[in-house]
C-alpha cells in the first residue's frame, strides 16, 4: 500500500547540504523486496500526478524530516540521567556499575527496554546504536522490544572482565561465547544489528580484547562500539594498563578493533596521529556533547577532525548525556563547536548540526541511503515536526526568513514537544 504526505520536507543531498521543499510530497510504500521505503520526495506540484493511487494526508504547517540517528546511548542508564559526579571514573563507580547490575533480572531489563524505546520514539529517534549491560538477557530484552516496533536498532552485550565490581564483571571465555551466540541469534534479523561491545580498554583483559577483535574479523558486518579518550583520568589509567600501545586509541587497533562499522564514543583528547588512525581504519566518532559538558570531560575538536578527515556523527550518550532529545544534543554540539573556534564565526551551521544527527550519522554507521534521509530508496523512518508546538516556537518560527533561521529556531527552542509523530518503517508509532 502506498501512502503520501503533503507538508514541508527536509532532506539532504549527498554533499550534506539540506534540501527543503515548502510544499512537498513524500510518497512511501513497499519496494521490490517488500521493505517500506521512500518511493519519491519532492515538490507537490511535480509529484502528485505521478502517484494518483496513493492516498494523500495533508499536514499543513508541518515539516517532514528524517528520523534521527543516535550513534551512542546506554539503555540501562535511563534511570541514572543527571547523577552528578566529579568526573567519569567516580560516576561509573558510584552510580553506573551498581545500577547496571540490576539488569541480570530479565523482567527489570524488559521494563526499562520498553520505556527506553518509547522515549526514543517520543523524541523522534528511529535508529540507535546502544550499549546494553554485561548480562546477555539485557540484550535479548532490548532486541525484543525493538523488533516489536520494527525499529532499526543495534546493540550488544558489554564486555568487562576486570576492574569491575561483582554484579557486572563477566568471565572472559563465557563473555566471548555469549557474544557469538547473540550475534547468531540477532544480527541481521529484521532491522536489528549486533555490536561487539568492549566497555572500554581499562575494564577488559588483553584476552578479552583479543577475542573481541577475532569475532570482529569473523563477523565483518557486525558493528563494534566502545569509548575512548573521554577523560584525562581514564586516559592515564589506559596508558598505564597498556604501556606498549602508542596511545589509548591505538590499544583498540592493536587488538583488531578498528575497522569500518567501529564507533568510538567521545574521541576528545586525540593527537593528529590518533585522528589519522581513525581515518585510515575508516573508524568513526560518536560525538556526545551533553555528556561531555555534564561530566566535565572536554570538548570534541571539530576543526581537528575535519582537518585530518575522519567521520563522526552525534549521540546523546544517555545517561552520562542529559537528554534523549536530538534537538538538545544539536544545541550542545553548537556550543562545543563555538568553544573550539579560534576565529570569530558561526561555528557549526544548523544544516550541519541536523545532518550530523541524521544522514551524517547514518553514513558514519555504514547506513547511508538506508536510514537518516528521505531520498528515494531510504527506509520510511521519519518524523512529523510541528514548528508551532509551543507559543514561543510558533512566534519565532513564523518570523524565520531563511532555512537556517528556521532550523536554528527549532534546535534552540525545540524538544520532544516538537515531534508530533514518529513513523517507523511506514507505520505511525503509538506514543506513550
Ligand atoms: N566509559 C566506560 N563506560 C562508560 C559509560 O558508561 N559512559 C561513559 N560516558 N563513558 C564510559
Ligand atoms: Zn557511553
Amino acid at each position: 500500500m502506498q501512502k503520501a504526505y503533503r507538508a514541508a520536507i527536509l532532506r539532504f543531498a549527498p554533499d550534506g547540504s539540506a534540501q527543503y521543499e515548502e510544499d512537498g510530497l513524500l510518497v512511501t510504500g513497499p519496494d521490490a523486496a517488500g521493505r517500506q521505503t521512500v518511493l519519491a520526495a519532492g515538490p507537490y506540484r511535480a509529484l502528485a500526478a505521478q502517484f494518483p493511487r496513493a492516498p494523500v494526508e495533508a499536514l499543513p504547517g508541518r515539516i517532514l524530516a528524517p528520523g534521527f540517528v543516535d550513534m551512542h546511548i546506554h539503555y540501562p542508564q535511563t534511570d541514572i540521567i543527571g547523577a552528578p559526579a566529579e568526573g567519569l571514573l567516580p560516576w561509573l563507580e558510584t552510580y553506573t556499575f551498581p545500577h547496571e547490575s540490576r539488569f541480570s533480572d530479565p523482567a527489570y531489563a524488559a521494563e526499562v527496554a520498553t520505556f527506553f524505546i518509547d522515549e526514543l520514539v517520543r523524541n523522534g529517534v528511529t535508529t540507535a546504536l546502544t550499549f546494553a549491560t554485561s548480562h546477555p538477557q539485557s540484550v535479548d530484552a532490548l532486541f525484543a522490544q525493538a523488533q516489536r516496533r520494527q525499529m532499526r536498532l543495534i546493540t550488544g552485550k558489554v564486555l568487562q572482565d576486570r576492574h569491575s565490581p561483582d554484579g557486572v564483571r563477566d568471565r572472559t571465555e563465557q563473555s566471548l561465547q555469549d557474544t557469538e551466540s547473540l550475534i547468531r541469534k540477532w544480527h541481521g534479523v529484521d532491522r536489528l544489528g549486533y555490536a561487539i561491545t568492549p566497555r572500554f580498554a581499562p575494564t577488559s583483559t588483553e584476552a578479552q580484547l583479543r577475542g573481541a577483535g577475532e569475532l570482529a574479523a569473523q563477523y565483518p558486518s557486525t558493528w563494534i562500539q566502545s569509548h575512548v579518550a573521554e577523560n584525562l583520568g581514564e586516559i592515564a589509567w589506559a596508558r598505564e594498563l597498556f604501556p606498549h600501545s602508542r596511545s589509548y586509541l591505538a590499544v583498540y587497533d592493536d587488538f583488531g578493533l578498528m575497522r569500518e562499522r567501529a564507533v568510538y564514543a567521545h574521541c576528545i583528547h586525540f593527537d593528529d596521529e590518533d585522528r589519522a588512525l581513525m581515518r585510515a581504519r575508516r573508524t568513526v566518532a560518536a560525538v556526545s556533547p551533553t555528556s561531555n559538558l555534564f561530566l566535565g570531560s572536554g570538548f570534541f575538536d571539530y576543526a581537528g577532525a575535519d582537518r585530518v578527515g575522519f567521520g563522526y556523527g552525534l549521540a546523546s550518550d544517555v545517561g552520562g548525556g542529559t537528554s534523549f532529545s536530538p534537538l538538545r544534543t544539536m544545541l550542545a554540539a553548537y556550543y562545543v563547536g563555538r568553544e573550539g573556534q579560534t576565529k570569530p564565526g558561526l561555528s557549526l551551521s544548523p544544516q550541519q548540526l541536523w545532518w550530523q544527527h541524521t544522514a551524517g550519522a547514518a553514513r558514519a554507521l555504514g547506513l547511508e541511503g538506508v536510514v537518516g534521509n528521505l531520498q528515494p530508496g531510504c527506509e520510511a523512518d521519519f518524523v512529523v515536526l510541528d514548528p508551532a508546538a509551543t507559543p514561543l516556537l510558533a512566534r519565532r518560527t513564523r518570523q524565520a526568513s531563511s532555512l537556517d533561521e528556521l532550523l536554528f529556531a527549532l534546535i534552540v527552542l525545540g524538544d520532544d514537544r516538537l515531534v508530533e509523530r514518529t513513523v517507523i518503517a511506514g507505520a505511525p508509532q503509538p506514543r506513550s
